[in-house]
């Protein structure tokens, strides 16, 4: 399949199919899209999640609408969350995803970016809880920008508009860049994975979840092996996932009345029975968490 045929498939119907997006158009699992095909792609989903923050927007309970992951709940499987949020906390499932993937990295007193921070989920759940030195979300979208900008104003937060690939910061400026639900969107993955590597000073972590086929995950571990990150954690968390979309997505749904909006959202919340969920069921999906280090002969980690 060429650039063209993989970008169109992927917008199918004009509308972003995650499933057609993830599975059949393999994203990431072989190669990265030829650099002028990958503008054309980010373009689609900058626009496509301009239209989505907007739609949020215009909704009643859209100002309380933070968090853009399907969340995690607490099985067998080992957890390395330092917090537990409370049961009343407003979208306890998807906090508890981001203390899952910050796990045992301390954050505090370190500059942190949160690379695709959609609406501040990261920035909600580190408040007052975690004590950074610094926390920059970056986003692609401006309306998502300037959602946080109006909804999170904290000393030492800020957000900034920015593409994952071409990261506007110096080089070993930060201590943390986290990435969540998110990479499955780029279309050059090996230059967001160069990126986090440049960005990073000896020593620091890469904090890293999302959903994807199996085959690209392969990928992406040796893509980021050969920059020169060091592995440190790999959890396949799809049932953590999956319980959590039985718990919430209903409840989401409900904002959403009209049938074709409904089935579109039931894929993009992973409603059971949806597609997106079905394909995780049965393996065509997984969802997986990763800590990575950029472990160097000079660096000596506090923190390790
Ligand atoms: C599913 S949301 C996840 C947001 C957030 N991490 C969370 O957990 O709520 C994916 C986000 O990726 C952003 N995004 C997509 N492509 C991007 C790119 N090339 N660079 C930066 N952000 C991008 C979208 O605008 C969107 O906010």
């Amino acid at each position: 399949m060429n650039d063209r045929d993989k970008t169109q498939t992927r917008t199918l119907h004009g509308k972003w199919d995650l499933l057609e997006h993830l599975v059949r158009g393999g994203i990431h699992a072989d190669e990265d899209l030829a650099q002028d095909a990958a503008e054309a792609e980010k373009l689609q989903r900058k626009q496509e999640y301009e239209a989505f923050n907007r739609k949020l927007s215009e909704l009643k309970f859209g100002k309380y609408a933070f968090f853009l992951n399907y969340g995690y709940v607490q099985n067998d499987n080992p957890s390395f969350a330092k917090f537990t949020p409370r049961e009343s906390e407003f979208d306890v499932n998807s906090r508890r995803l981001v203390y899952e993937v910050i796990g045992d990295c301390p954050l505090d007193d370190l500059d942190v970016v949160d690379v695709s921070c959609g609406r501040g989920s990261v920035c909600m759940a580190l408040h007052g809880r975690f004590h950074p030195n610094s926390y920059l979300g970056i986003d692609l979208s401006s309306e998502a920008v300037a959602f946080c900008r109006e909804h999170h104003q904290i000393p030492n937060f800020q957000f900034e508009e920015g593409d994952a690939e071409s990261l506007p910061l110096a080089s070993e400026s930060r201590d943390v860049v986290i990435n969540i639900e998110s990479s499955h969107n780029y279309p050059r993955i090996g230059a967001f994975f160069n990126e986090c590597f440049r960005v990073l000073r000896p020593g620091g972590w890469l904090l890293y979840t999302d959903l994807l086929a199996p085959k690209a995950f392969a990928r992406h571990t040796r893509l980021l092996q050969t920059i020169g990150f060091t592995k440190t954690r790999d959890a396949d968390i799809t049932s953590n996932v999956l319980s959590s979309c039985d718990e919430t997505a209903e409840r989401r749904m409900v904002a959403y009345k009209d049938p074709e909006e409904r089935s579109y959202m039931a894929d993009f919340l992973a409603a059971p029975g949806s597609e997106t969920y079905r394909a995780m069921e049965q393996g065509l999906l997984c969802y997986r968490l990763f800590t990575f280090r950029k472990i160097t002969q000079t660096s000596s980690p506090t923190n390790s």
